[in-house]
């Protein structure tokens, strides 16, 4: 199974990309978990990135692309992956059907988690994300059993650098701009999937999975 994650900042990708994850047994290939892990560790992709993310603005296409061609290369991506957050623009798309198309492969569906603008802001002041394992959480909606700390591997919980009120209007307008523009591209290819990502999480991976089946 070959899944696009497609969504604003904030609708739910990574929550849902993390439990489809787990149900089938794929992995969730996150390229801004990769950015992140990179900027922890002080890589120099890492320190290019960060310029980028913390103003909100999308990383160049060519940071982006052969990073994801090689990672869809490796020995677990072989039954299939969900990528969350890859790709982000047409160009971005093109090379990721050229690198597929060369592997004699293609994307089953992209999904799309829909949440308007408006929820958006609430919820990323409420996020907290662990840098060690990039678990998600949110202070109303998923909170961890223990506060600031994760319940997956026992570290700080934080406030992402580009989940301020202000940077997170301005991703919100580079998605429209940029990212937006890949529902009518995979709606073209047959392979899109709307799901309504203001319901409880619970709900919106029912939703998904009576799409994908059980
Ligand atoms: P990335 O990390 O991909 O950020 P994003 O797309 O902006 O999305 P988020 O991770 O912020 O949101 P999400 O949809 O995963 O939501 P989540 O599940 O956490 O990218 C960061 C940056 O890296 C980019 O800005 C760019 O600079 C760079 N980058 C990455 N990939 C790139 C690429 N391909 N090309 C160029 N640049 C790239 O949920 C949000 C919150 O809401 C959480 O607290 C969660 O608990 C809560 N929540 C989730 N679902 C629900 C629900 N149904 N109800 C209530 N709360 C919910
Ligand atoms: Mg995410």
């Amino acid at each position: 199974m070959q899944l696009i994650m497609l969504g604003a900042p904030g609708a739910g990708k990574g929550t849902q990309a993390k439990k489809i994850a787990e149900k089938y047994n794929i992995p969730h290939i996150s390229t801004g978990d990769i950015f992140r892990a990179n900027i922890k560790n002080g890589t120099e992709l890492g320190k290019k990135a960060k310029t980028y993310m913390d103003q909100g603005l999308l990383v160049p296409d060519e940071l982006v692309v052969d990073l994801v061609a090689d990672r869809l290369q490796q020995e677990d991506a072989k039954a299939g992956y969900v990528l969350d957050g890859f790709p982000r623009t047409i160009p971005q798309a093109e090379s990721l059907d050229a690198a597929l198309a060369k592997m004699g492969t293609k994307i089953d569906y992209a999904i799309d988690v829909e949440v308007p603008d408006e929820n958006i802001i609430n919820r990323m002041s409420g996020r907290r994300a662990c840098v060690k394992c990039g678990a998600t959480y949110h202070l109303e909606y998923a909170k961890p059993k223990a506060d600031g700390v994760c319940d997956m591997c026992g570290e700080s919980l934080i406030l992402r650098d580009d989940d301020q009120p202000e940077t997170v209007k301005k991703r919100l307008g580079v998605y429209h701009d940029q990212t937006q523009p890949l529902i009518d591209y995979y709606s073209g290819q047959n392979v899109l999937k709307e799901v309504d990502g203001t319901k409880d999480m619970n709900e919106v991976f029912a939703d998904i999975v009576a799409i994908l089946g059980e």
